[in-house]
């Protein structure tokens, strides 16, 4: 095997261009592909920036020549050659360097390599634990490069903006205090404290708090959090956030900064204008309107209440609803009038996933409306849904009556599905929207209290302080998500800085006293010595950079991530361990499973 020695790397393979011909340069990279045409080899070098042509003939160098005879595709090369410009008849216009090539002088084989088990190039239909399971070949290929180099640009962009706003970064720690409340925690056991567990951070939310105590006035960190959740394309178990707190700093002047950033970010890293400021909604309009608080934006097929149009009708299904408390809404589907009938059976088997009960339908036909539901609303009930949908001839109208958090998330769901079937989402398209004014809990069926809807330290909007004994349901907090392609990227809220309030809400989410103490006691203390009024927010790293790219997973944007089983196949985290290193942790694990 050679070696690089007196062989200094000039440039990178795609840097090399037509302003270099009869140069000499010294590349270095990995056999993208080989083709021997008897006297002439031709070996396409590829590094992190792309490929270039690398000729070898007896004519140019003899031992070169020999060299590359020996050469396999991912072979580690260094190259040292003249730059020529090809012949018209060979130029390849679809690369970046497809006018010239390189006349090898000299070839060393620095390495060799396995056939590695898929193509290291782009668009391979390969199953994703294969690509797990051999990551650093996966990120060898130039859309994963690409992907890694994007979240460096935006990780870049993001800290130049807040170095020039006074913002400052500060690490906080990892091994922290278990305080679940929201996701379960990841634990790691204390040797020195027998019996005592740290909790990983699910986010350094009380850190960066803290932090405003002390007077930072302005923190960021690009931070990892981990939480014990069920996976899914957008969550991993330990992901990263854009982490900021300020003080002193109303929400206008949060959200206004904020935008300013994503802004910065978005031009610098993707080289794309997001205009103007971004929308805002209020949660309640949010839910009304497209039955989701992320709701997608790049087309607009919003809910039309029809509950007063067909209370008071024959069909006793809508009236039941209805006269239970519950509504009547409908979107109406541009053009889709002529949409067969096997497809709306197989619409209502969709929707009732999302726990409704049924579904009606008109379409608005040339040759007339019709409808499952005409007998029993009759056709001028049904041209009044109409005239509420806007709709017009050609178009389709789907109904769903129950309880409003049934019809949100049914035909929440059903209006993303019938604009991916109507193909209107234009996929260019960067729809952001700022989602505003969050209810402060929601009741938890399954726990039977209220939990906090952002997380307990929200502060609540002042005119409600008063109901949060009474009635916490209908208390409003100063929260605040930016939503993008119907994506939640980032979430935060102002805080709450009095001792005496932060009591009140851990109250009003059933813990005790004792609890409070037991958990947040050094919070409730911090802020009894002089806590600036403060706010903040977190992005999802992950999911803008998966967004920024146009990706569906959330995966292909961190360089080694978990399965959807929380499982590194490459490494093969998590692991069993010796039972010494259990033992010195004051751990026992029953047999069978350690043996595992
Ligand atoms: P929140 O819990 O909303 O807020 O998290 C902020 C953002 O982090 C992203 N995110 C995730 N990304 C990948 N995998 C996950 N499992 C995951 N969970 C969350 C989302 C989300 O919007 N401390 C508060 C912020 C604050 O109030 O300042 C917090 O963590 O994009
Ligand atoms: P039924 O009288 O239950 O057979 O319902 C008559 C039609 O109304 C069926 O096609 C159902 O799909 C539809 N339907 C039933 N329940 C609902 C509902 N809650 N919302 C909308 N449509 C419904």
């Amino acid at each position: 095997m050679d070696t690089m020695t007196g062989l200094g790397r000039s440039q990178y393979c795609a840097a090399v261009t037509e302003g270099d011909t009869d140069k000499e340069v010294v590349l270095c990279g990995w056999v993208e592909r080989r083709r021997d045409h008897g006297g002439l080899i031709f070996i396409d070098l590829r590094d992190r920036t792309g490929i270039v042509q690398v000729v070898a003939s007896p004519d140019y160098a003899e031992t070169a020549f020999k060299k590359a005879e020996e050469v396999r595709n991912e072979y580690v090369l260094a190259v040292r050659g003249i730059v020529r410009l090809r012949d018209e008849a060979t130029i390849n216009e679809k690369m970046k360097t497809g006018k010239i090539e390189i006349r090898c002088e000299e070839l060393r084989i620095l390495n060799t390599s396995k056939t590695p088990p898929f193509y290291i190039e782009d668009n391979i239909d390969v199953d994703e634990k294969i690509r797990l399971k051999y990551r650093y070949l996966d990120l060898r290929r130039p859309e994963m490069q690409n992907n890694l180099i994007m979240r460096h640009k935006v990780k870049h962009a993001m800290r130049e903006f807040l170095n020039s706003r006074g913002f400052i970064d500060i690490e906080t720690p990892e091994l922290c205090k278990s305080t679940p409340e929201g996701a379960r925690d990841y634990l790691v056991p204390s040797r020195v404290n027998e019996g005592k567990f740290y909790a990983l951070p699910q986010s350094p939310q009380i850190f960066k708090q803290l932090l405003m105590i002390s007077g930072m006035d302005r923190y960021y960190q690009i931070a990892r959090c981990f939480r014990d959740e069920d996976l899914r394309a957008d969550r991993q178990p330990e992901f990263t956030q854009l982490d900021m707190e300020m003080s002193f700093m109303d929400q206008e002047d949060i959200l206004t900064l904020t935008e300013e950033m994503i802004g910065y970010v978005f031009k610098e890293a993707l080289g794309y204008d997001i205009g103007g400021p971004i929308r805002r909604m209020t949660w309640d309009y949010a839910m009304e309107n497209y039955g989701s608080d992320k709701p997608d934006l790049r087309f607009d097929m919003k809910f039309h209440d029809i509950t007063d149009l067909v209370k008071d009708t024959e069909f006793k299904v809508f009236r039941s609803v209805v006269e239970a408390g519950g509504q009547v809404k409908a979107i109406n589907v541009k053009g889709y009038s002529h949409i067969p009938r096997r497809e709306l059976d197989d619409l209502v088997e969709y929707v009732s996933a999302y726990g409704a009960k049924g579904l009606a339908w008109i379409c608005f036909t040339p040759d007339g409306l019709k409808s499952q539901v005409k007998k029993f609303l009759g056709e001028e009930t049904l041209e009044a849904v109409g005239k509420e949908c806007g709709s017009e001839t050609g178009d389709l109208v789907l109904m769903i009556a129950d309880k409003p958090a049934v019809v949100a998330a049914s035909l929440g769901e059903l209006r993303k599905e019938m604009a991916r079937r109507t193909n209107i989402i234009d996929a260019d398209a960067f729809a952001f929207t700022w989602v505003v004014d969050f209810p402060m809990f929601e009741y938890s069926e399954e726990e039977k209290r209220f939990t906090a809807m952002h997380h307990p330290f929200t502060a609540l909007c002042d005119e409600d302080l008063d109901k949060l004994e009474s009635d916490p349901g209908s208390v409003y907090a100063k929260a605040y998500d930016l939503v993008l392609n119907g994506v939640e990227l980032g979430g935060g809220s102002l805080r709450i800085y009095r001792p005496d309030i932060q009591q009140r809400v851990f109250k009003a989410i059933g813990l005790t006293a004792e609890e409070a103490e037991q958990k947040f006691g050094f919070l409730l203390r911090a802020f009894e010595y002089g806590a600036p009024p403060h706010g903040g927010l977190a992005f999802g790293l992950d999911r803008m950079i998966m967004l920024m790219l146009k990706r569906k997973s959330i995966r292909d944007v961190i360089a080694f991530p978990k399965t959807q089983n929380a499982i590194d196949p490459m490494s093969e985290a998590p692991s069993p361990v010796a039972l010494k290193q259990l033992h010195e942790l004051h751990i026992q694990v029953e047999e069978e499973l350690v043996k595992k």
